[in-house]
């Protein structure tokens, strides 16, 4: 379960993100980016948020902390922008929550390096979960007090949009020719070896257990709120256990010291 919390205020919109995140102030007097059930992206994002954002901490991955945020769409009432608006109407009831990270900036390349063992991990842990959301263009990865935290795992698990065929995904290959950590040499094998084996079918129980049953009741084709998260948690097992050998990375140029790709080595000339 997640820690429940109630949104006091609603602070402002975040500046980037295409689901329109906000900025909010909560009973517990801490601060929150709450994702909307409203979205477009509709409630699918949220369970993947919460299965792959509480997977990732149990494996040792920095994820700010999540929390059930539920919205009483009326603290919205003085917001100026319509669209902000109708994204808090439509919202009313649990929301997600991650905490807020102050004066964590995005990641840049150019200004931070990342170990291949870290890089690794987080290129082996995407390709698990199939996340199509941290590319070079779109890293979805801050920097906070000299560490890379994860965020955003909204647009993973792909395969929770078409039920019937998630059994193929536990076999298909994950393209990482254009992650932002493509760069720094990922030793996926080093990744594999030390996770592989953390992901049980007790600690994916663990990490789908957490997600609100509101977002998991009428999915067509089961019964209940528990037997998708078995649906869940048995496609990430499966995958777990194979995906290091379908890992695409991009060509890399044999000279030690030169791994970026042509678009940071050209970038500042
Ligand atoms: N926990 C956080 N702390 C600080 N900034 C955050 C946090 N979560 C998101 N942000 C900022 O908000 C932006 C949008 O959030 P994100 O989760 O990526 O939403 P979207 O799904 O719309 O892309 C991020 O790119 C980042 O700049
Ligand atoms: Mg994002």
């Amino acid at each position: 379960m997640l820690t429940e919390v109630t949104a006091t205020r609603y602070v402002t919109p975040m500046r980037e993100g295409g689901s329109l995140p906000g900025l909010v102030e909560a009973d517990d007097l801490t601060s929150y980016v709450m994702k909307f059930t409203g979205a477009g992206q509709g409630r699918k994002t949220l369970v993947a948020e919460v299965i792959c954002g509480r997977l990732a901490r149990r494996l040792g991955l920095r994820v700010p902390d999540l929390v059930a945020l539920d919205l009483d769409p009326v603290i919205g009432l003085g917001e100026p922008d319509p669209e902000v608006q109708e994204l808090l109407k439509a919202s009313g009831g649990t929301n997600l929550g991650t905490r807020f990270l102050p004066r964590a900036l995005g990641f840049d390349p150019l200004a931070y390096t990342v170990d291949p063992l870290e890089a690794g991990r987080i290129v082996w842990f995407d390709a698990l979960i199939n996340n199509v959301d941290r590319s070079w263009r779109n890293p979805n990865m801050l920097v906070w007090h000299g560490e890379l935290w994860l965020i955003d795992h909204g647009a993973s698990m792909i395969w929770h949009h078409n039920w019937r065929g998630a059994p193929a995904w536990a076999g298909k290959a994950y393209d990482a020719t254009d992650h932002a950590l493509a760069p720094y040499g990922p030793d996926i094998a080093a990744a594999a070896a030390e996770l592989a084996p953390r992901v049980t079918p007790e600690l994916l129980a663990e990490a789908a257990a957490d997600v609100p049953d509101v977002w998991l009741v009428d999915e067509p084709g089961f019964d209940d709120p528990d037997a998708v998260r078995r649906a869940y948690a048995d496609t990430l097992l499966e995958r777990a256990a194979t995906i290091h050998e379908r890992v695409t990375l991009p060509e890399r140029d044999a000279t030690p010291n030169r791994r970026a790709p042509g678009w940071i080595q050209g970038a500042g000339r």
